[in-house]
């Protein structure tokens, strides 16, 4: 059965009733959904895959390695995690079970689009000046077409939710070989940097 989403712009009502979403297949072996977290009125809204193991458990969005990474980016450059929306464009866990460990598995396009209202429905809630799309799934979610990521990387788009600004996804560094790692952080910061830029730029507009 599709999403069913609640009409408002109540972060608290949504957040209650994507508890029951079964718009596909991942509820069925998911701990639980993961809403976003955060501020209504959080001028930018971060936007990640879908919640890895340690979010699956705790119930919320970038909590585990990734979310470490990520709210240490968020400091170094001068963001405070707490003035960001911070979501998912998927909100159960997708996993393959492989003895005692659950492994991360990428949603596919139908559970990316079957997902999509409650991130639609986010968007309204929070309307945010500014997106930060993490990676392709983020991406593409928002954008609804096959990306690459290396030519959107760093830029600004028009969306119809908000300016998109597209960054990779804080796991990708984590997978990256151990020499390449400082740099591919320098440079995620120096993205976060960039956005944070546009946000001073726009309020001093
Ligand atoms: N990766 C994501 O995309 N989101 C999370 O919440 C955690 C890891």
């Amino acid at each position: 059965m599709p999403a069913v989403v609640p009409e408002t712009k109540s972060l608290n009502v949504l957040s209650q009733a994507v508890r029951h979403c079964t718009g596909c297949d991942l509820y069925r072996w998911a701990t639980q959904a993961v809403f976003g977290e955060g501020r209504k009125d959080a001028r930018v809204v971060a936007v990640g895959e879908q919640p890895g193991d340690v979010e699956d458990r705790q119930g919320k969005p970038f909590v585990g390695p990734a979310g470490k990474l990520l709210s240490r980016a968020f400091e170094d450059a001068g963001m405070d995690r707490g003035e960001v929306y911070v979501t998912n464009a998927v909100k159960h866990f997708k996993f393959e079970e492989r003895g005692k460990r659950r492994i991360h598995k990428k949603p596919d396009r139908a559970e990316i689009l079957a997902c999509r209202p409650w991130l639609e429905a986010e968007m309204r809630a929070v309307e945010p000046e500014l997106i930060i799309a993490m990676g392709v799934t983020a991406t593409e979610a928002l954008l609804l077409k096959k990306v690459a990521i290396t030519p959107l990387r760093g830029k600004f788009n028009e969306h119809p939710w908000g300016t998109l600004f597209v960054t990779i996804h804080p796991s990708a560094i984590l997978r990256a070989q151990p020499e390449d790692r400082d740099r591919e952080y320098r440079r995620f910061v120096q993205e976060l940097k960039t956005a944070a830029g546009w946000l001073r730029h726009r309020s001093a507009e």
